[in-house]
């Protein structure tokens, strides 16, 4: 018999790809996905626990999924990701009504949890992480819907332990996906009809370090893999840590025509003396040199970054070399957030803690400047034209679609053609606003 399958994620690519994979995985017993939780037999809440408030959005929904199990006998809470992962069998004693718990590593065996949940009545806890885990072959089953950009995972954990973070303990040990099965996948994804593939991981420069499944290839050799396949027509990839932004990895920039001109290169603070206290085993100054010779490769590429503000110790000095490194960079977009404790890592213990307001308004005056730049480094795209992959259709007016430059720009333009998502076109930018740029196809 169908049953019904409601999944709520939150968090990064990674949390998004495994809910398709989970997904998928129950599609093979029978469940068909529904946006309606009130009618869903299983709900899945796949969580994030990057900062507190991220933590704090799944705890309060699963107080609303507990109101659907008083009135499904059958009715099943499981909830996934990193917050399971990090509090496992706390979270059964705070909510008793949760029936299973799993952790990152354990996607793979949900049907069978599932199952097992329901025949003995039991709550069901898999949040084991070991260092040998291979991440099993998987093919994505795209007949259903076939969208036109994919995610593939190339990789599992982190090994930095920079002082701030939560994921080395949530998603455990660094682990590279097999080289072969990641080929595998982007060849039938493309051979399915893909057009655009992202290559996905907490720290996807250094594949290949962890893990023989990775067959002693590299990150830039798996690039040059992925993009000979025929028929993908662009190819991005995330995150990337800047200690291992190698050489050979920024000219795939110059050489590889479907490797999109944006690169993600989150700095998280200016000062060296932060760095260091965050462990990020990189000098501003090596930052700076490798996004300038990026430039160099590829002078039209974006760069994007993530930024810190408050890490414990930081003094208005501090912040003042992160205001300069936006100023020196000129980021089109950055993703800033205020420091946050986390269970196990490092800087919660440090004793140097910036207070909430001085945060706050550190933050504000960062956002107001970044927001500047991007603008300004739009306003400079008038009058070019540039290739757009079309996302969609704009909801109103008539004749209005939407996609995005290779930098990752949204462009919105007119265009009377029927047009599908994936079709690429050139479109001649007209006008910019914060968050987007607009033009007319050519
Ligand atoms: N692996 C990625 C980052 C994943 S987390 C990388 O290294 O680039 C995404 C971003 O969240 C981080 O880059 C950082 O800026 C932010 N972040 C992580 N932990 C945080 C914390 N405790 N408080 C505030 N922001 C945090
Ligand atoms: Fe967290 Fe640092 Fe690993 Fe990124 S590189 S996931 S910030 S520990
Ligand atoms: Fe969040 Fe876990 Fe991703 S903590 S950012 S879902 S790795």
């Amino acid at each position: 018999m169908t049953q019904r399958l409601y999944i709520e994620t939150f968090g990064c690519q990674m949390n998004e790809r495994d809910s398709e994979i989970m997904a998928q995985l129950l599609g093979e017993h029978s469940y068909v996905q529904t946006n309606k939780p009130e009618l869903a037999d299983v709900v899945v809440v796949n969580t994030c626990s990057i900062r507190g408030k991220a933590a704090h959005k799944a705890y309060s929904c699963f107080g609303r999924y507990k109101k659907l199990k008083e009135k499904h006998h059958d009715f099943i809470l499981a909830v996934t990701g990193c917050v399971a992962q990090q509090d496992g069998t706390a979270l059964l004693e705070r909510m008793p009504y949760i029936d299973i718990v799993m952790g990152p590593q354990s996607i793979y065996t949900l049907p069978s949890l599932v199952a097992e949940a329901r025949r003995s009545k039991k709550p069901q806890v898999a949040t084991e992480l070991s260092a040998d885990f291979v991440i099993p072959p998987f093919l994505p089953n795209l007949a259903e819907s076939t969208p036109h950009k994919r995610f593939i995972t190339i990789m599992q954990g982190c090994d930095n332990f920079c002082t701030y973070c939560v994921v080395p303990y949530t998603r455990g040990r660094e682990i590279s996906r097999s080289f072969t099965d990641i080929l595998g996948e982007a060849t039938h994804l493309v051979a399915q009809g893909v057009k655009e593939i992202t290559l996905i991981g907490q720290n996807v420069n250094s594949y290949g370090k962890k893990g023989d499944a990775a067959q002693n290839k590299s990150f830039p050799e798996l690039l040059r893999a992925v993009a000979g396949i025929d028929g993908l027509q662009r190819l991005r990839f995330t995150s990337s840590h800047p200690k291992d932004l190698s050489e050979e990895l920024m000219r795939c920039f110059a050489e590889i025509p479907v490797l999109c001109p944006h690169f993600h290169l989150p700095v998280q603070s200016g000062s060296n003396r932060i760095l260091e206290r965050m462990n990020r085993k990189y000098t501003i100054e090596a930052y700076l040199d490798k996004a300038a010779r990026l430039r160099e490769y590829r002078p039209d590429i974006a760069l994007t970054t993530d930024i810190i503000v408050g890490f414990p110790g930081e003094t208005e000095e501090d912040f003042a070399a992160t205001m300069q490194v936006v100023e020196t960079v000129r980021y089109h977009g950055s993703y800033s957030f205020k420091y946050s404790d986390r269970p196990n890592a490092k800087a919660a213990d440090f004793p140097d803690k910036v207070a909430e307001a001085v945060k706050s308004e550190r933050l504000a005056r960062l956002q107001v400047r970044q927001e500047e730049i991007a603008l300004e480094l739009k306003q400079a795209e008038i009058g070019k034209s540039v290739e757009v992959m079309v996302e969609g259709a704009s909801k109103a007016p008539a004749n209005q679609w939407s996609g995005r430059t290779g930098g990752n720009q949204i462009v919105n333009f007119s265009c009377d053609r029927k047009l599908v998502p994936g079709d690429l076109l050139m479109v001649e930018i007209e006008s910019a606003c914060q968050n987007s740029l607009r033009g007319k196809m050519i």
